[in-house]
């Protein structure tokens, strides 16, 4: 039986289910309660969630979970991440509280200029399309003031405009690269709009317009968060030693910073604390994800985006991070999860969740390389994971205290837990 369809957008929620079971599966009331024991009660909450993208069928949980105790700039902070992976707010947690009595984190926005550009292909004289460039750059400017309006307004709006020849790269391809300020929203449909007014105003008939887009590689929209103390304080633990750890740590960083193979996984661990805050926040974790790891392969070589040293007997661990987002327009004002994780961030400008998220991506770094050098990492991923394990296997109430009881001191590996629940059962 072909399963291609066609009309089907136009179809309402129940005739799409129907379409998916029978072309599908067999269990309909299987699948239909599947689907709606996550659909919400409240008809409002659930247009809405059904009208952010075409088809929806059900909605997608992710744990939402909070990560008390972060000091940044000397204020106090509750972080909101939404992520599924175990052990990541429960090490957030650990870490906001280590360095909270350690001076806290530090971090500065260094840069918040986003990239767009008209890409296009011109085979004529590069002076004449330079001079027809510099007597159109007011008018490019002039063209696009009614959508800039309210952006001026708010302290943002086009900042240059700039033709660039790549045609070494790419036979007749040129471009307007075209820089912005966006203010406290991420500001793509804005960067968009701008770029395709100005791509119709630039255009004629010796120029032909390829596209025109934002670029969410944005290696000039750049926050710095860090922590740092004394090495004699960085162990909290008697039976580490604080100076052979500061020494073990720098030195997981200066691998991250020279071994692909190892950066990858690094900033990973550092994309779990990012991922979360940014899902939760409601900004576009794919734009920030691909514009985090082009920036970490600005050298030519993907590396590490956190850093660390030791000088003068005080560690330093630091991170630069690109981050194009925002605290108004977008889910912003939508989504209701995302407005109460904004509220409780204190309704931050978009600078100050750049250093709130730069920041949740160093805790999560530090977590992360502090066990990879010191217990390894499975003694506290294991204590997280667990609970995943006795939920597979069903586990009572009762069966999990005692089981997380038993597991408190002693080796965990998933057929240990297993073993042991059955044991229990037995
Ligand atoms: C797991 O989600 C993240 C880590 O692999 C990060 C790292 O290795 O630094 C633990």
């Amino acid at each position: 039986m072909s399963k291609t369809v066609s009309g089907f957008s136009k179809l309402n929620k129940l005739e799409k289910i129907d379409w998916l079971v029978s072309t599908y599966f067999n269990n309909e009331n299987k699948v239909k309660q599947i689907l709606m024991q996550y659909w919400n009660s409240n008809p409002v909450l659930q247009d809405l969630h059904d009208d952010f993208i075409e088809n929806t069928i059900s909605n997608f949980y992710l744990p939402f979970g909070i990560a008390p105790n972060f000091v940044i700039n000397g204020k106090d902070y509750t972080i909101p991440m939404a992520i599924e992976e175990s052990s990541v707010v429960a090490a957030a947690s650990l870490v906001a509280k280590f360095w909270s009595t350690r001076g806290g984190f530090k971090a500065e926005v260094i840069s918040s200029v986003k990239i767009g550009q008209v890409h296009f292909m011109y085979e004529g004289d590069i002076t004449e399309l330079q001079n027809y460039f510099l007597s159109k750059k007011q008018q490019l400017l002039k063209v696009t003031e009614s959508i800039t309006q309210n952006m001026r307004n708010r302290g943002g709006g086009i900042l240059d405009i700039e033709l660039r020849d790549k045609t070494i790269d790419l036979e007749n391809y040129y471009q307007l690269h075209v820089t912005f300020e966006t203010a406290d929203s991420m500001g793509a449909n804005f960067i968009n709009s701008c770029l395709e007014a100005i791509a119709n105003e630039f255009q004629k008939e010796d120029i032909q317009i390829v596209m025109s887009i934002l670029s969410n590689y944005v290696p000039n929209c750049i926050v710095r968060a860090e922590v740092s103390c004394p090495v004699s304080q960085l162990s909290d633990d008697a039976s580490i030693d604080s100076k052979e750890f500061a020494e073990k740590f720098v030195n997981a960083i200066k691998i991250a910073e020279i071994e692909p193979y190892r950066a990858v996984t690094h900033n990973k661990g550092i994309m779990n604390g990012i991922d979360a805050v940014i899902v939760a926040t409601g900004n576009d974790f794919r734009a920030v994800a691909a514009g985090v790891h082009a920036y970490a392969s600005k050298n030519g070589s993907y590396s590490s985006l956190s850093h660390a040293k030791i000088e003068n007997d005080i560690f330093t661990f630091w991170i630069d991070v690109p981050l194009a987002i925002g605290t108004i327009g977008g889910l912003t004002t939508l989504h209701p999860l995302v407005k109460f994780s904004l509220e409780m961030l204190g309704k931050p400008s978009a600078e100050e969740l750049m250093k709130i998220v730069a920041v949740t991506g160093l805790a999560q770094n530090f977590a992360a390389v502090r066990s990879l050098t010191t217990t390894g990492i499975q003694q506290g991923h294991m204590k997280m994971h667990i609970m995943n394990i006795l939920n597979q296997h069903s586990a009572t109430k009762e069966e999990k205290i005692k089981v997380l009881d038993f597991f408190k001191d002693n080796t965990i590996s998933h057929s240990l837990v297993v073993d042991y629940l059955e044991q229990l059962r037995n």
